[in-house]
């Protein structure tokens, strides 16, 4: 029911925290894998993670930054040229600076617009045109694209989650909405992922304040672990999901249900 054989899965961000689980969960259903990431040096290991479980075929990838629309045309030519055409989507990436409130400059919010919203657009337009038969993307959004970050959560000395971040997610599911509809006709479904807190091992080391509050704000009552949105992003891909699009799945612990 969740097999993905025979079908190559794009996958923008795949080297980060959440996205190298979910690039195992994919290869462990028999999708080829094509990632796409800023970062050289983890898109290295990740590859070759794969590479290591499922054999030199099973991936491949690129350099790329989701703000620069040739960078998105190269790593679209090269996975079509790598696997043929696509059959997935799954778009891991974020803009953020980081920035408090008053910090934030005109130019810092519109860099993160780049990256979160025009970048995405683009990627998912040029990724459905080499899709030949029906398809599936999944955006990663955030429950901080549903819900504001609750200030009370940040220890002294700890900037909240920075408003360009949110707005950009909640823009990205609008967008998931709209695309879902223009890509309807098409047979390709789109959907996104709103992960709640899923802090990775060097903020849970340097803040076991925020990390108790975190756990308090969600009915799990703890954190999310790195795998635990790799099952819902299968689910999407796969025929288990195939009547489901334009819809946006909290995977966050209860966080945006209270
Ligand atoms: N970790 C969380 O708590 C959390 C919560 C809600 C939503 N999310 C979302 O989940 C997704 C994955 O987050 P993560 O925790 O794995 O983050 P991460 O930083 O570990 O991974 C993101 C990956 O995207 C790559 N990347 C960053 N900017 C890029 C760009 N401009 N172009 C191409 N690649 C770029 C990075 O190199 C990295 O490998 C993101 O969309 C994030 O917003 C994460």
């Amino acid at each position: 029911m969740f097999d993905l054989s025979g079908r190559t899965i794009f996958v923008a961000g795949g080297a980060g925290y959440l996205g190298t689980p979910i690039c195992d969960a994919i290869a462990t259903q028999g999708g080829k894998l094509f990632i796409a990431d800023m970062s050289q040096e983890r898109l290295d290991v990740a590859i070759g993670k794969v590479k290591a479980k499922f054999g030199s075929d099973s991936a491949d990838g690129i350099v790329f930054n989701i703000g620069e629309e040739d960078a998105i045309d190269a790593a679209i030519a090269a996975c079509s040229k790598r696997f043929g055409s696509f059959d997935g989507l799954v778009n891991a990436t974020y803009g953020s600076t980081g920035k408090a409130f008053d910090d934030l400059s005109a130019e810092d919010f519109d860099r993160a617009n780049r990256l979160n919203l025009t970048g995405s657009f683009l990627l998912a337009r040029k990724t459905a045109s080499q899709m030949t038969g029906p398809g599936s993307m999944v955006m990663f959004a955030s429950m901080y694209g549903l819900v504001a970050p609750n200030p009370s959560n940040y220890p002294a000395g700890m900037t909240p989650n920075p408003i360009e971040y949110g707005a950009g997610k909640a823009g990205l599911v609008q967008m998931t909405r709209y695309m879902a509809g223009h890509f309807g006709p098409r047979g390709i479904r789109v959907n996104a992922v709103a992960p709640g807190p899923y802090p990775n091992p060097n903020v849970i080391a340097s803040h076991p304040d925020f990390i108790g509050n975190l756990s308090r704000s969600n009915m799990l009552g703890r954190i999310g672990e790195a795998h635990e949105t790799a099952g819902s992003v299968v689910f999407l891909l796969s025929n288990a999901a195939s009547y489901i699009t334009g819809q946006v799945l909290s995977v966050d612990g209860g966080w945006t249900s209270w």
